[in-house]
């Protein structure tokens, strides 16, 4: 039985005191199931202030980005084993705004994916399609590359210990999320692509969907067969719609 996971990506939003204050409301609204984990993940300067507020809860911590190299000469970038001490369990690798905005490749992608696993932590590779591609009929295509990107540096053996994250470019912080059977679609052939190569790493890894989840929209799609959680951009800034959000997975 796969565990449900929803994550919260707070993106490069807030304050110190707005990021402690929403740690400590969805810490305290928390009813979670035990088939269900949930996991915020502040911007690096927050971290470990947050770590504070989640001690003995049963909110987990992750990170939004992680160096490829775990130590040295890299001006501005945070390692594996640094998230670790600031008590990380998961790290996003590959966001679509990363892919976007700072030229992130899949060899590269595939490199942080990779330092995660060997700091310890769990990788959330995140895939989707552009628009364009989408109406180009290239949607399963670009999302299996960009997984096959990183099969074929990390092994197979690696998804093991993964999270995947499909995420249409389209429909992150649009308002427009993709239907529950959009979602499916592709979810089905990441799993089943996978499933080609190991049916036991297929069936037990956690495929989230994210872009425009909000409570609203939750339960539908959380209850189709292949989406096993949300990862959570903007709604995951407001404690109630959140931990509504747990809700309709738990
Ligand atoms: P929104 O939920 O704001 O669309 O963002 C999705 C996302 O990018 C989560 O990583």
């Amino acid at each position: 039985m796969r565990k449900f996971l929803i994550a919260g990506n707070w993106k490069m939003n807030g304050t110190r005191d707005s990021a402690v204050q929403l740690a400590d409301e969805i810490v305290r609204g928390l009813e979670p199931s035990e088939q269900l984990e949930i996991l915020v993940c502040p911007p690096f300067i927050f971290l470990l202030e947050v770590a504070r507020r989640l001690k003995n809860s049963r909110l987990l911590l992750g990170a939004q980005d992680i160096c490829a190299d775990d130590n040295g000469a890299y001006t501005g970038e945070v390692s594996g084993s640094m998230l670790r001490e600031a008590e990380c369990r998961y790290v996003i690798v590959g966001h679509s705004e990363r892919r976007s905005l700072y030229a992130e490749n899949d060899s590269l992608v595939a490199r942080k994916f990779i330092a995660a696993q060997n700091a310890g932590l769990i990788p959330i590779l995140c895939v989707g399609e552009t628009l364009e591609q989408r109406q180009n009929g290239q949607t399963h295509a670009v999302v299996l590359g960009q997984l096959n990107a990183v099969l074929e540096v990390a092994g197979l053996q690696a998804f093991g210990h993964a999270v995947m994250a499909y995420e249409p470019v389209w429909a992150i912080g649009t308002g427009k999320n993709a239907t529950p059977e959009q979602a499916q679609e592709v979810h089905a052939s990441i799993r089943a692509s996978l499933g080609s190569r190991d049916a036991k790493i297929a069936s037990r890894i956690r495929l989230l969907y994210g872009g425009s989840v909000k409570a609203a929209n939750a339960a539908e799609l959380l209850k189709m067969p292949d989406i096993d959680g949300g990862l959570v951009g903007g709604a995951s800034l407001e404690a109630k719609e959140f931990l509504a959000i747990c809700k309709a997975a738990g």
